[in-house]
C-alpha cells in the first residue's frame, strides 16, 4: 500500500502544536508496520536547513491562478520518512507559519503543488491522506481529477482526518475562482454559511473521515461543538472514525530524552528527582522538593480552559506547592501569568514563548500535569506526561477522556484525575484529590506506574489507519 499524507506543518521540520507532532510521526510509523508512506509539507523559515538532504526538484512548474510559476523540492529523511518539502519562498518564508490574510491562498497553493508533485514522482498512490482545513483543497481536486476520468488518480482514495474543527479555513466564495475551484462541483464541496470552507469541501469531498480520539468523533456531531459542520458530519457517520493519536517514543521517552539531566523508568523514578531538582533550579525557584510541581504546557487560546487554572490557582498555591507554566497565545493570559509570578516568586515559574527542549523538562520534573480544556480533539501533553510519570489532571473531553482514567483507590486502576463540568470547583475538587494520593508515596507510585506502563505507541495507531485505508475500498 502506498500513502502520501499531506501536512502544513510537521516535526521535524516545523511545528506549532500537536498536528506538527502527529504529521511527523505518522508516516515513519506507518513505514514499520509495511506501508509505503511519505510526507509532503511546505519549505518555512522555520525549517532547520541541515534537515535537508537534497534539492530534489529544481523546477516544478504548477498553473497557478492563470499563469504558470515554479517551485522547488527538498527531500529529506529527518522525519523517518521519504519526506518533500515544497519550496516557495513567497508563500512560505514568513515570520510565522500561520496568522496570514491569505493563508487559505498559500494553503491551496501547497496542495495544489503537491498533487502536481505526486504525479511527477510518478508512482500512483492508493491513500492520500489530507489533514485539517489546509489539505481541504487536494480532497476536491483530487475527487475532481477521478470524475473526469484521469488514469493516475483513477486507483487513488482520500482520507481526511479532523485534528481541530474549530479553525476552518474560511474565505470569500469568489475567490474559489482564482484558485480553480469556480467549476458547480467545487463550489458545492467548499460553501458553507455565505463563505467558502477548505474544512467543509475536505469533510465532503474526502472518500473517509477521521479524527484524533473517539469521543471527539462524537462530540463534534453535536450542535454545541459541531462549529455549524456537526450536519454534515452526521450524515457521513458511517465515513466517520475515531483514533487516538499516538506517542512518538523515540522523542518523548524519560528513558532516552536527551534534553533532560537524568533519566527515568517506571522501575526506577530516582531520575525523576534529579529532574524535578534541575527544573526548580532553573527557575530559581527554592529546591523544597517535598512540594509538587503542578505544570502546564500549551498554546494559551480559548480551547484550553486556561481560565480555570486562572480561578484555581489561589487554591494550589495556598497549599505552598509550585507552579510551573509555558505558553504563549493570548495577551490576558501572558498578562496573568506574568502578574503571577511576580505575586508568588518563590512558587511560581513561567516562560512565555515557545521552547521545545523546556516541554521535555516541565514533563519530566513536574508532578501534575494541569489540561482543563474546554474541548480538546486528542492532546498530546497528557499522554507525554503518563509516560513521564506527571499525573495528568484533566477535563473529561476528547482525546482527554480517551487517555485519561481518574484513578480509584480502591482497584488501584487509573492513570490521573478528570472531571466533567467546566467549572474551577469541580477542578479544584480533583487537584484536592490529587495532592491526597500525592502526600501517600505508595499509592502515587501507583497512579504514575498506571500512566507509565500505557503503550500509547504509534504502531499501535497506525495499524488502526491501516485498517482505515483498507476500509476506504470496501
Ligand atoms: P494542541 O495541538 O491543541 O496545541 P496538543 O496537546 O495536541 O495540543 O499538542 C501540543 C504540542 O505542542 C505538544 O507537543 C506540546 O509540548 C507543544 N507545545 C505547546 N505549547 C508549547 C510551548 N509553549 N513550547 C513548547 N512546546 C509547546
Ligand atoms: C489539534 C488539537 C489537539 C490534537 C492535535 C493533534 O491541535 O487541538 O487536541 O492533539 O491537533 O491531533
Amino acid at each position: 500500500m502506498r500513502v502520501a499524507v499531506l501536512a502544513a506543518e510537521a516535526v521535524p521540520y516545523s511545528k506549532t502544536g500537536g498536528l506538527g507532532d502527529v504529521a511527523g510521526a505518522l508516516p515513519k510509523a506507518l513505514r514499520r508496520v509495511g506501508v509505503d508512506s511519505l510526507l509532503i509539507t511546505p519549505l518555512y523559515r522555520q525549517t532547520k536547513e541541515n534537515l535537508l538532504d537534497h534539492l530534489a526538484i529544481d523546477d516544478l512548474r504548477i498553473d497557478w491562478r492563470g499563469r504558470e510559476v515554479s517551485a522547488q523540492v527538498y527531500y529529506s529523511e529527518a522525519s523517518g520518512a521519504p519526506t518533500f518539502l515544497i519550496h516557495a519562498p513567497e508563500m512560505f518564508f514568513r515570520d510565522s507559519i500561520y496568522g496570514y490574510r491569505e493563508d487559505y491562498e498559500r494553503f491551496a497553493f501547497f496542495n495544489h503543488a503537491a498533487i502536481v508533485l505526486l504525479r511527477r514522482v510518478g508512482k500512483p498512490l492508493d491513500i492520500v491522506h489530507l489533514n485539517d482545513w489546509h489539505c481541504g483543497f487536494a480532497a476536491v481536486e483530487i475527487a475532481k481529477l477521478r470524475r473526469y476520468g484521469d488514469g493516475f488518480w483513477r486507483n487513488t482514495r482520500t482520507v481526511f482526518s479532523i485534528h481541530n474543527l474549530a479553525y476552518q479555513g474560511a474565505f470569500g466564495m469568489e475567490e474559489l475562482w482564482k484558485l480553480g475551484f469556480g467549476d458547480d462541483f467545487s463550489r458545492n464541496a467548499f460553501a458553507f454559511d455565505g463563505a467558502a470552507s477548505a474544512m467543509k469541501a475536505g469533510l465532503a469531498d474526502s472518500d473517509m473521515l477521521s479524527t484524533v480520539s473517539r469521543r471527539y468523533g462524537f462530540e463534534i456531531q453535536q450542535a454545541e461543538n459541531g462549529y455549524g459542520l456537526d450536519w454534515l458530519l452526521r450524515q457521513r457517520s458511517d465515513r466517520l472514525h475515531g483514533i487516538v493519536n499516538g506517542v512518538d517514543y523515540d522523542v518523548w521517552n524519560p528513558e532516552t530524552d536527551p534534553e533532560l539531566p537524568a533519566h527515568f523508568s517506571a522501575h526506577d523514578l530516582s531520575g525523576k528527582r534529579e529532574c524535578k531538582r534541575a527544573l526548580l533550579n532553573k527557575f530559581f525557584l527554592p529546591e523544597n522538593l517535598d512540594q509538587p510541581i503542578f505544570a502546564s504546557v500549551t498554546r494559551l487560546t480559548a480551547q484550553k480552559g486556561f481560565e480555570l487554572i486562572q480561578q484555581a490557582i489561589g487554591e494550589i498555591l495556598a497549599t505552598g506547592a509550585y507552579f510551573i507554566a509555558l505558553g504563549s497565545g493570548a495577551k490576558e493570559s501572558e498578562d496573568f501569568l506574568q502578574r503571577l509570578r511576580n505575586h508568588a516568586p518563590n512558587q511560581v515559574g513561567i516562560y512565555i514563548g515557545y521552547n521545545e527542549t523546556l516541554a521535555h523538562q516541565i514533563e519530566a520534573g513536574a508532578d501534575m500535569f494541569l489540561m482543563p480544556s474546554r474541548f480538546e480533539p486528542c492532546g498530546l501533553n497528557q499522554m507525554y506526561s503518563l509516560r513521564y510519570g506527571t499525573v495528568p489532571i484533566v477535563r473529561a473531553v476528547g482525546g482527554l477522556d480517551d487517555t485519561v482514567g481518574n484513578f480509584d483507590r480502591v482497584s488501584g486502576a487509573g492513570n490521573g484525575f478528570k472531571f466533567d463540568e467546566f467549572r474551577a470547583d469541580k477542578f479544584v475538587e480533583k487537584i484536592y484529590e490529587a495532592l491526597f494520593n500525592y502526600h501517600e508515596p505508595e499509592v502515587w507510585r501507583r497512579i504514575q506506574g498506571n500512566g507509565m506502563t500505557i503503550d500509547n505507541s504509534w504502531e499501535n495507531a497506525a495499524r488502526k489507519y491501516v485498517r482505515l485505508y483498507q476500509m476506504t475500498r470496501a
